[in-house]
């Protein structure tokens, strides 16, 4: 098999989100009725991945999904062409499956069941995605095991786009943190995830994060995203999604029209404008791959 056949090879979580509509969320020791359901696919690593695919990027994705992972998710990774020879059913486990309930003021209850999420630490490394791929994406999942593939990665010389999104809050200590970031050529935060990484490096100037990483990305919700490196400060606006029906996976998406400018070598500045203008489908429908935007689609919304 050739070296680099895949462009970004992507870790992170394969898992299906139910959202579900309750009158009243339930007491303690009572049951409640669904009023509506609806089932997505989800996980930041099937996100990007599908969405990069769409847009025609060679795509390998490294996750660990249970034996019950069912045939219309699979089929999405198909029929988009991700390459998922690094995307294992795991023995004993259920798919990672997160349940929303949420009442009619908005108030939510979420379950999340990691399944073999949280406990990949000792499971096997994806050699196959490090190796066939010229850049890596590092997104949610156990910092414990993302050392080990970031490792590997470096000793083979490729540049790791490092994207902990909102469990930088939660599963990272500064320590690894810290340790992660200097294994990494990039960074992607939003602004509650760069808030964090600075409390954690106890630095007060987003600036200083670049003596770790060449490039951090930072996104900024409706006010678009910013792109630095030690000589570069680019700012990208938002671009103008058709309607605003549900922003979840804005960010994914970002990250998936980076990439495909990045595949294209395009500058820092065009995969901005198609990073957001990759956002801005996901916006428009339900669910974070509800809409998976072809290449000529944010070509011609990021007006490159
Ligand atoms: N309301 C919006 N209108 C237009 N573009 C948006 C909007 N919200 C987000 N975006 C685009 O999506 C990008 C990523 O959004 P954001 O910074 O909210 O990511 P995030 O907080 O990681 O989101 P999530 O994790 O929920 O996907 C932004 O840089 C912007 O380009
Ligand atoms: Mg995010």
């Amino acid at each position: 098999m050739s070296q680099s056949e895949n462009f970004v090879g992507i870790f992170g979580h394969v898992n299906l989100d139910y959202i579900m509509d309750v009158k009243k969320l339930p007491e303690p020791n009572t049951s409640c009725q669904v009023e509506n359901v609806k089932r997505f696919f989800g996980g930041t690593g099937a996100n990007v991945a599908l969405m990069a695919a769409s847009m025609g990027v060679k795509a390998s994705l490294a996750s660990f999904v249970g034996t019950d992972f069912p045939k219309d998710f699979k089929d999405a990774f198909s029929n988009t062409g991700v390459d998922t020879q690094d995307l294992l059913e795991m023995d004993g486990f259920l798919t990672p499956t997160c349940r929303i309930m949420t009442d009619p003021e908005n108030n939510q209850i979420g379950i999340m069941d990691q399944g073999p999420m949280g406990e990949m630490d000792d499971f096997p490394i994806a050699s196959h995605t490090i190796e066939s791929c010229q850049i890596i994406h590092i997104g949610t999942g156990r910092p414990a095991y993302y050392r080990r593939i970031m490792q590997a990665a470096r000793e083979l010389g490729k540049p790791i786009y490092f994207d902990p999104a909102q469990e930088l809050h939660y599963l990272y200590t500064p320590e690894i943190f810290a340790e992660l970031l200097d294994l990494s050529h990039a960074l992607f935060v939003n602004q509650n995830e760069l808030a964090t990484a600075m409390k954690y490096m106890n630095y007060s100037d987003k600036m200083q994060l670049l003596e770790h990483v060449e490039l951090l990305v930072i996104t900024l919700g409706k006010d678009g995203s910013q792109i630095l490196t030690k000589s570069e400060e680019i700012n990208i606006p938002a671009v103008a999604p058709k309607e605003v029906i549900d922003p979840t996976g804005a960010g994914d998406a970002y990250r998936a029209g980076f990439y495909a400018g990045l595949s294209r070598n395009k500058t820092l500045d065009e995969c901005g404008w198609l990073g957001a203008a990759a956002a801005s489908f996901a916006i428009e429908v339900s669910g974070p791959v509800g809409k998976l935007p072809t290449w000529d689609e944010i070509l011609e919304r990021s007006k490159l």
